[in-house]
Parts: C-alpha cells; sequence; structure tokens
C-alpha cells in the first residue's frame, strides 16, 4: 500500500530515496517523507500531499548522510497530515512502514498507560516505541529489540529501522508486504518495489515472509523467522529502466490503454505455437495428468482482477466444460469454503501482493487444493507461493487503475480453458485451432478500437454532466459492464453501476432518466437480441443510449445517441474489444473533471493491506 525505500553506504543517500519513492509513487500518495543519518543525528523532513511537496522542502533543507529511509504513505490509521507523514521518530529510533497493525488499540492504550506520548494517530510510531522501549529500558541490542517486538504485532508489515546511535546500520524485516534489496558494489537499496531499485542496480533479493536482513556498513546478514541467521545469495534480474516513461502520452493509463495490443501479444507468445496454432503452456505439462481429472474451477481476486475472473467463468464452464466458481478474495477467505479437494483455485492480481489475494491462496493450499496464480509481477508473494505460475507479461502497470493487466488476464484465461479442454478431450483441433487464430488476430482488432479515443475525447466535456452511468451487458460482456462501472468510480468519481441488462427490471429500471446515461454493450451474440429489448426498454424511460456493437449493427446505431463500433468476433473476444471504449470513457470523463487519472484519491496500486 505505502512504498518504503532505503539506503546505505552512498553519498547521494537522499537523492536515491527520493528517485526511489517518485517510482513507488503509484503506492501511496497522501504524504511522504524522508530520514538520514548524517552520521552524528537523524534528521528528517515530512510533507503532506504528493511527493513533490517534498521534494521542494528538500530543496531548501537538504539531508547530507549515506544511511537513510523513506515512505510515500497510503492513509490507514490518522489522517492524511505532515504528522501522520513517515518515517516515525521515537527516541533515536526511526523507521518506516508499510502495511497495517490490527492490534493497534490495544498497543497504544498499553503504551499511553506507560506513560509514551504520542506524536501521531499512526499505527506506525507504535511499533517505533516498542523498539525504542525495548532498547532504552530493556537494554536489548537493536535486532533483539526487534525479534521480541515484532511477534507482539498483528496484522501486517514490512519495515525499514534505523537508529541514531548506530549511524551505519540499518534493520529490515517483513511478515509478508513486499521488500526487496538492491545489491550495488558497496552500498544497499531497499525498496517495496524493484522499480526504486533498477536504475541503480540489478543484482537483487527478496526479503520473503518473517525474514529480516540486518545491514552493517558494507555487510549484510539474512535472518528467518526464528531469527537463526542463513545465506541468500542475490540474483541478477533483466528489467529495463525505460519502462516507467510515459512515452509522449499525457499519462499512464492512457499509455497503457493504448499498450493492450502488444501487452496482449506478448502474453500469448510464450504459450501458443503459431505454426500448428495450438496451444502449448509448457509448465502446466507436468501437471496433466491432474488437470485432465480435474472436477471443478475456483477463482479468487479482488476488483478489476475479479471482474476478469467473471469472464473467466464462462471461459471454463463453455470451453471447456469443467464447474468454475468466482469469489472475491476478501469473502473467500472468510467464507470458510468448501473445497472439493479434485479442484484447481486460480488467483488473479496484477501485484501478486493484494493481501487479501495472497490470503485465499494460503488458505487454499492449508486445505491440500492446488493452486495457480496469474500475476503480472514475477517473483510477488503469490508467484512464489503458488503450484503453478502464469504471467500477464503486460510489463509494469503504472496508472493505479488497471487496464493492460486485465486484457493480458483474459487472454491467459483463454488460454487455459483451451488447455483444459485439450487435456480433457473437448476441444477438437479444428476448434484449437480455430481459438489460437482468433486469440492471435484480436490485437489487431483492438488497435482498431482504440480509434474511439478521439470520440470520447470529444463527448467528455458532455458527458461528463450526467448525474451518473449504467453500464449493462450479458454474458461475457457482464463483467465488463461491471468493470466499466468501477472505472468510472475510481477515476470520475461519479456514481455508476454495472448490471447484467437481463436484470434491469427487478430494479435499476427505476433509476433511469433524462440525466442517466445508459452504456449498452451489445454484440451480435446469441443473446444480441434480448440485450436490445433491455436497450428499448431503457430509452424508453428516457435512459441516454451510449452503445457498444457490431460495425455493421445498424439497428443499434439507430437506437442509440451514440454508438461506437466493434469488429465482429467470437464471443470470447468480445470483452477484449468491448473493455477499450469503457475505459476510454472513464479516462476522458475524469480528465475533463480536472481529476488526478493516474493516481485517483483514497486508492493505491497494491493494496497489500485487508
Ligand atoms: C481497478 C483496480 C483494482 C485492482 C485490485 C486488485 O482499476 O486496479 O480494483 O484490480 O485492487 O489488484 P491486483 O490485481 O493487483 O490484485
Amino acid at each position: 500500500m505505502c512504498g518504503i525505500v532505503g539506503c546505505l553506504g552512498r553519498e547521494d543517500a537522499q537523492s536515491v530515496i527520493v528517485n526511489g519513492l517518485k517510482a513507488l509513487e503509484y503506492r501511496g500518495y497522501d504524504s511522504a517523507g524522508v530520514a538520514i543519518h548524517s552520521g552524528q543525528k537523524i534528521n528528517r523532513v515530512r510533507a503532506e500531499g504528493k511527493l513533490i511537496n517534498l521534494q521542494e522542502k528538500l530543496t531548501e533543507q537538504s539531508l547530507p548522510g549515506q544511511l537513510g529511509i523513506g515512505h510515500t504513505r497510503w492513509a490507514t490509521h490518522g489522517a492524511p497530515s505532515e504528522k501522520n507523514a513517515h518515517p516515525h521518530t521515537v527516541g533515536g529510533v526511526s523507521l518506516v512502514h508499510n502495511g497495517i497493525i490490527e492490534n493497534y488499540a490495544e498497543l497504544r492504550e498499553n503504551l499511553i498507560a506507560q506513560g509514551a506520548q504520542l506524536n501521531s494517530d499512526t499505527d506506525s510510531e507504535l511499533i517505533a516505541h516498542l523498539i525504542h522501549h525495548e532498547i532504552s529500558k530493556n537494554k536489548l541490542d537493536f535486532i533483539e529489540a526487534l525479534k521480541v517486538v515484532t511477534p507482539r504485532l498483528r496484522g501486517a508489515y514490512a519495515l525499514l529501522v534505523m537508529s541514531e546511535d548506530r549511524p551505519g546500520e540499518m534493520l529490515a524485516t517483513t511478515n509478508g508486504p513486499p521488500l526487496v534489496v538492491g545489491f550495488s558494489e558497496d552500498s544497499f537499496i531497499l525498496a517495496s518495489d524493484l522499480l526504486a531499485i533498477v536504475p541503480y542496480t540489478k543484482n537483487i533479493a527478496y526479503v520473503t515472509e518473517y525474514e529480516t536482513v540486518h545491514f552493517q556498513e558494507n555487510k549484510y546478514q539474512f535472518y528467518d523467522k526464528n531469527f537463526t541467521s542463513f545465506i541468500k545469495e542475490p540474483q541478477q534480474i533483466n528489467w529495463t529502466d525505460d519502462l516507467v516513461e510515459k512515452a509522449g502520452y499525457s499519462h499512464f493509463m492512457l499509455k497503457e490503454i493504448f499498450e493492450q495490443p502488444r501487452s496482449m501479444a506478448k502474453s500469448l507468445e510464450p504459450h501458443i505455437n503459431v505454426e500448428n496454432q495450438s496451444i502449448e503452456i509448457k509448465s502446466l505439462e507436468p501437471h496433466s495428468e491432474f488437470l485432465q481429472n480435474l472436477e471443478q474451477v475456483y477463482i479468487v481476486a479482488c476488483g478489476t482482477s475479479y471482474y476478469s475472473g467473471l469472464v473467466g467463468e464462462y471461459l471454463f464452464e463453455k470451453i471447456s466444460k469443467v464447474s468454475c466458481k468466482v469469489d472475491i478474495a476478501s469473502e473467500f477467505r472468510y467464507r470458510e469454503p468448501k473445497l472439493n479437494p479434485n479442484s484447481l483455485v486460480i488467483l488473479i492480481s496484477q501485484s501478486g501482493e493484494t493481501a487479501d489475494t495472497l490470503a485465499a491462496l494460503r488458505l487454499a493450499k492449508k486445505s491440500g487444493v492446488k493452486t495457480m496464480s496469474i500475476c503480472n509481477v514475477e517473483h510477488s508473494s503469490l508467484d512464489r507461493e503458488a503450484d503453478m505460475q502464469l504471467y500477464m507479461n503486460a510489463g509494469v502497470e503504472i496508472g493505479v487503475a488497471s487496464t493492460k493487466a486485465f486484457i493480458c488476464s483474459l487472454s491467459l484465461l483463454n488460454l487455459v480453458s483451451g488447455f483444459l479442454a485439450k487435456k480433457k478431450g473437448v476441444l477438437n483441433i479444428v476448434d484449437e485451432n480455430h481459438l489460437v487464430a482468433s486469440l492471435m488476430a484480436t490485437p489487431s482488432h483492438m488497435e482498431s478500437v482504440l480509434t474511439c479515443d478521439k470520440f470520447f475525447a470529444e463527448a467528455a466535456e458532455h458527458l461528463k454532466k450526467y448525474k451518473g452511468f449504467l453500464y449493462m451487458g450479458r454474458g461475457v460482456n457482464f463483467p465488463i459492464a461491471l468493470e466499466g462501472a468501477l472505472k468510472l468510480k475510481e477515476l470520475a468519481y461519479m456514481h455508476a453501476e454495472g448490471y447484467p441488462a437481463g436484470e434491469m427490471k427487478h430494479g435499476p429500471l427505476a433509476l433511469i432518466d433524462e440525466e442517466m446515461a445508459v452504456v449498452m454493450i451489445a454484440p451480435k451474440d446469441d443473446l444480441y437480441e434480448k440485450t436490445i429489448s433491455n436497450l428499448e426498454t431503457a430509452k424508453a424511460r428516457g435512459g441516454q443510449i451510449i452503445s457498444v456493437g457490431a460495425v455493421n449493427d445498424n439497428k443499434l446505431k439507430e437506437l442509440s445517441l451514440n454508438f461506437l463500433p466493434l469488429p465482429e468476433v467470437d464471443w470470447n473476444i468480445n470483452p477484449f474489444l468491448s473493455v477499450i471504449p469503457v475505459q476510454l470513457l472513464s479516462f476522458h470523463v475524469a480528465n475533463a473533471l480536472g481529476h488526478d487519472v493516474d493516481q485517483p484519491r483514497n486508492l493505491a496500486k497494491s493494496v497489500t493491506v485487508e
């Protein structure tokens, strides 16, 4: 949720940290701060609001020193304000925290009872108090203090800790939230995400669940859950740093929407044999026997990833002929689900770090059920822990609203359902060739749909005046209606609902009048006639119809105030195309309203807390 960065051993520690925070700003952006050890004391600068406010303060008051920590915050406990911004300093202990402490109230009460002076409303400051207390009152060593404090914390934490009396030392620990160490020459850079590290080094090591690293000058030591030391060798990654540029687009989100055809092609590439037009998912081959006998698929995810899972439900049931159930991770994990032992739980997550999705994976594994992750971030927690892994290959997604990862999840779900159908003997070679050919043709269809960008750029001024939007679709386009509504809510802060079109008469019809825009996704599929009847019902009540449908559908065009044409494609390909207009609608309306599209209020890219 928040972004943390640390640096040890570089003269330019402050700028390494600030550059790192810039790369991590997508994780939280309501306040930021940095603390640097000068050799004698820890100096700290914090600012409310976006990182630029901190940068401005630092131009007036730069912080010299080779050891430091920084933070970009997404508020959980305590309002976004300077006093609640990290680093939190208590006595000589200074720390940054990503996560959420669930026994916050109890810890706070105990500390107040012991006479602690609290300077913020955060859960994170309490950790600094606890560590300080162990060092100053109980005379524990730096790492010993951490060892006794962390078991008292319930919830999630990744921490970087410095102490004023230890100018060359830093502690890094996590019980789950992501933490990576970069090793360059004689220095170390730590961060929540590789993005902050790759400009400096490609030599990295992940700090995984319940691990701690103690850095001392140019040495480091890893410790496991029991604080027993062990050796972890760094690994070399092959990333390039130009992935985080806007490449001429005004916003990351717009760039990422336009990258979708290429991302989709890249997600398919490793798993299809172009010559034979066949699906070949090599990493799943060792699981062939299991897949052949599979009786049930569960898909578990959050937000946009959950909606891609809802499309997956249609794919698994229609293509693989396997029963499929889709769950929201935060519900699944507490529902005590009765999982069929002969089933597969698929977890979808762009970040691979979403706390609820990760908890769902662990629950499935504990029940003895096999798991498969579909992630964009390689080596993320989900990726590391699942029994089978597939990568979206979408490239770095910076805009907080997920776009290209959604497309790539859809493409992998198509491939997995086809692969499973093959293993189960329910997909003949002709149908397999057709499925692969239609998936391969999709990126160029997507290119053509992207031309509707111009329409939304022009129409946004008018569209932003509606009091609300009702999105409707049927079959695989019902999840697209949900996705359209989510995107408009999160970016334009407008009221929007996604509904299966056939459900309208059971309630939402009452919402419709001349001030309500109705976005109807009506491709020429099996349910076309029914969708058109639903559309006529909405129009008769004054609904302002914006429709998305087949290019030559004159009837739909006539019924609509605005009509966005899509190429005519198979039912399973439609969502790849119909999602583009709803993404662009949200982008342009939000932009016309003057909102920060890449960093919408109250949200963060990687939701590592419950
Ligand atoms: C919406 C959006 C969120 C994420 C959700 C899950 O545009 O981005 O709804 O889809 O927070 O995130 P991941 O996919 O990283 O698990």
